[in-house]
């Protein structure tokens, strides 16, 4: 996202601090078929509520021009006086909070901030997918409240469901981490809470459209050279099929999702914005979008200027139509393609389609059913922003994706009545922007670290480094207010200077003088010294892990406006941690034969590679997928579980006569009745009560390279101490089981599982 200009510009804007404040704000929503500004509307089929949606479309596309749908078929779209539409923007954002990037919203002196939730790779820790779902609502209510007030639009650009397959990515911090369910379990569930309207008569009516990106295989921005703009991701079909598409395909099938956003890079040689197949054929065709594909900002320009894909302009703009592009973020299509239909390259029902499906997109949010106020939702208002039960929720979703790495003995919790000053340190100690992350908003209000702690118990706060680089750190400064206090928090890691749109990161190691820092105060603190890691990506911080005198580890994510507050709940013990690392933590040696531009998810033994994510990497990890300790223990134990499946096949299979049959295709007849249950008893066998998440993972014989283990269901529980509970899963074989082969079909593999939940093992025969 961010056209390459905006992102110059807004680049410079951070320099400069936050934008100024827009004070002219207008106090009015934008919306058509409005009868007090001009009551012939009512005469117009598009505007008549009573018509199917389907007919208002076509009555709409009728009256139009072939100028005058262009005009709706970039992000700034333009007005049709003549019939009473607006100007509309389509461009906004809510990756976590309504945001200011984009141009369709903007924060005025009527509604200065919004609830800033931490940022998505924090909150995909949480491994709560209500908690996923909540944070929806809320931010849906607050776009709409803003709308209402002529603030926001009504489309907003958010989630971004790319894998996070290589701990470099800057952009790895949006997105739900590394693997395929869990992303995918995020996706629907963000969108659901975007979009969904509860109690009305039309179930197809949008709260506000979400939309899924970067569509597809993207997960690059600046390598050493290698660009996004330019970058052709080389993606084998069974990578594509069971890592790269699962949360796009689950966000349109299982969250209905009103939009699909296609990427910068190309795919195997071909953009994605200009492929039929990618568009038309899965999006639309396989998957059923009921709704929009937009391009990344200025995607079809990239591809005719900078890729060079098509000889000229009028042939991109016809391209991207063609293969299902609908709406344009940029100018491109609005100069081009009028030209494109001249030159017979493509046919003006091809446009209509693509409008329409913006049209129906704008319908389905009341757009076109006259003044909003009137409407459902129309009652929120600046009141519904920055609420406290919004604000709780964003510490709340805070402490839940919290993630406790280390903590000896001892450590953890901190008393706050015995601690008598706690030693405060770190670059990142007292910071509130670098708290929200990128794709930010101004939030209500900030509580920093320093603050969080501060309201516990007294504190001495050094910052150690002048910002995160560290390039100098204050070793000896920093080393008497350890010395003198019962306790040292530091709080260490990047912020958007190291990581970030358009900007990778080349190693993996805490910057600068930041390792010698920690160490320095470490040797001579007097208590326990907790070492607090703020970033998107995951560090190889094997030095502080195998360093006794560190006693506890915590990452936070960029954690959101409450974080510091957040922060200071779990050091207290006033929540008892219970995040999961959604993506592996590797050394620094794992980037050797890694090339970031190298998409393969399996390992290749002939070049040294090792693979990526803990689905395929066999190698030394610093922390791993689902790690994260609590302050109590649980155990499981495993209740019900099939020792052995059996698959059902047609009399004439093939493999009722061979005996080298090493796996079945799934097909719908078959996988009918092919669900089983696990059950697990777990205990908080801990004094503290606290939340837990059930990780059921299963490894499948090793047919069709497939992963050594991978995630199969995961179920978040909260446990008072000393108490027990049921858990229970419904495992799919072809659904859960399965693995996909090396043309890209999902197949159940025969022979031996392993299904792991914690130290548990159960093996599982599936015959035929
Ligand atoms: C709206 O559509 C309904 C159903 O076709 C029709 O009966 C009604 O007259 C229309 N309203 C107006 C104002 O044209
Ligand atoms: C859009 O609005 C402007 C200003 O009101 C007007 O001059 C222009 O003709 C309108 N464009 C269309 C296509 O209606
Ligand atoms: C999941 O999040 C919701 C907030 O939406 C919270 O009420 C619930 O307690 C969380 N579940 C667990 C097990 O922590
Ligand atoms: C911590 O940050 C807050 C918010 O920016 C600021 O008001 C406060 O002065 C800072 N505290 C110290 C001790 O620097």
């Amino acid at each position: 996202m961010i056209s390459k200009v905006v992102f110059v510009v807004g680049f410079l804007i951070s320099l400069h601090c936050f934008p100024s404040i827009s004070v002219r704000a207008s106090a009015q929503p934008v919306f058509a078929c409005d009868t007090a500004r001009d009551p012939n509307v009512v005469h117009y089929g598009f505007c008549n509520a009573s018509l199917g949606r389907d007919a208002r479309v076509a009555d709409l596309v009728r009256r139009l021009t072939l100028q005058e749908k262009i005009l709706f078929m970039v992000n700034s779209a333009g007005n049709v006086s003549r019939l009473g539409i607006p100007r509309y923007e389509w461009w906004s954002e809510a990756l976590h909070g309504v945001s200011y990037i984009g141009p369709g919203t903007r924060f005025s002196s009527l509604v200065p901030g919004a609830t800033s939730f931490p940022q998505v790779i924090l909150t995909a820790a949480s491994f709560n997918v209500s908690l996923f779902e909540t944070i929806g609502k809320v931010v849906s209510t607050e776009a709409r409240a803003m709308y209402n007030v002529g603030l926001a639009g009504l489309t907003f650009w958010s989630p971004n469901v790319n894998i996070f397959r290589d701990p470099r990515w800057g952009r790895g911090q949006e997105t739900p981490g590394e693997d395929p369910l869990l992303s995918s379990k995020y996706g629907s569930g963000y969108v659901r809470g975007l979009q969904q309207v509860d109690g009305h008569a039309d179930a197809s009516r949008l709260k506000v459209a979400a939309c899924c990106k970067h569509y597809t295989a993207y997960d690059l921005d600046n390598w050493k050279g290698v660009d996004r703009y330019h970058f052709n991701a080389v993606v084998t079909q069974q990578d594509m099929d069971d890592t790269f598409q699962p949360p796009f395909k689950s966000c349109v099938v299982d969250g209905n999702v009103a939009s699909v956003m296609c990427s910068y890079n190309q795919v195997n040689g071909k953009p994605t914005c200009a492929d039929p197949d990618l568009l038309a054929g899965v999006i639309r065709g396989q998957w059923k979008l009921n709704g929009y594909i937009v391009s990344d900002c200025d995607s079809v320009e990239v591809f005719y200027d900078d890729q060079h894909y098509t000889k000229s302009p009028e042939a991109a703009a016809a391209k991207a139509i063609s293969a299902g592009l609908d709406l344009n973020c940029g100018s491109f299509l609005g100069q081009h393609t009028a030209a494109a239909v001249k030159a017979g390259l493509l046919k003006e029902s091809t446009i209509d389609n693509a409008v329409s499906n913006n049209f129906a997109t704008l319908m389905r949010l009341g757009f076109f059913d006259g003044d909003p106020r009137k409407q459902p939702y129309g009652k929120l208002g600046p009141k519904d922003v920055c609420t406290p039960e919004h604000q709780d929720l964003a510490r709340e979703a805070a402490r839940q994706g919290i993630v406790l790495l280390k903590n000896r003995a001892g450590s953890l919790p901190l008393s706050p009545t015995a601690i008598k000053t706690l030693a405060v340190i770190g670059p990142n100690a007292n910071v509130t922007k670098t708290m929200i992350g990128n794709y930010e908003g101004f939030p209500c209000k900030y509580t920093t670290p320093l603050q969080g702690l501060t309201a516990s118990v007294a504190t001495k706060y050094l910052p150690g480094c002048s910002n995160v680089a560290c390039a100098t750190a204050q070793v000896n400064e920093a080393k008497k207010v350890a010395a003198s206090a019962d306790a040292t928090v530091l709080v260490m890691g990047i912020d958007q200077s190291l990581e970030r749109e358009g900007f990778d990161r080349v190693d993996l190691l805490l910057p600068g003088q930041q390792p010698l820092l920690i160490t320095e105060v470490a040797k001579v603190a007097k208590g326990p010294v907790i070492l607090v890691i703020m970033s998107g990506g995951g560090f190889d911080v094997s030095f502080a892990k195998s360093n006794n005198k560190i006693s506890s580890i915590l990452w936070v994510g960029y954690p959101g406006e409450a974080g510091g507050a957040a922060i200071a709940d779990v050091i207290f013990g006033y929540y008892n941690p219970s995040g999961r690392l959604p993506m592996t933590w590797y050394p620094q040696s794992y980037l050797q034969n890694v090339p970031m531009t190298d998409m393969n998810m399996r390992p290749d033994p002939s070049k040294g590679y090792p693979g990526r994510t803990y689905r395929f990497y066999t190698g030394k990890t610093v922390y791993t997928f689902g790690d994260g300790l609590s302050y109590s223990k649980f155990s499981h134990k495993l209740v019900k579980a099939p020792p052995i499946l059996v698959f059902p096949l047609d009399e004439d299979h093939i493999c009722r006569q061979s005996s080298d049959c090493d796996s079945i295709e799934t097909i719908e007849r078959r996988c009918e009745n092919s669900a089983f249950d696990v059950h697990l008893r777990v205990r908080n066998v801990g004094r503290h009560g606290g939340s837990h998440t059930v990780l059921l993972f299963a490894t499948p014989p090793s047919v069709h390279n497939s992963p050594r283990k991978h995630l199969v269901g995961f179920e978040k529980i909260s446990l008072r101490g000393k108490s027990e509970t049921m858990v229970r899963f419904k495992v799919d074989v072809c659904k859960d089981l399965s693995v996909v082969d090396e043309l890209g079909s999902r197949r159940v593999a025969l022979g031996q599982y392993v299904l792991h939940v914690g130290n548990l093992k159960h093996t599982l025969s599936l015959r035929i």
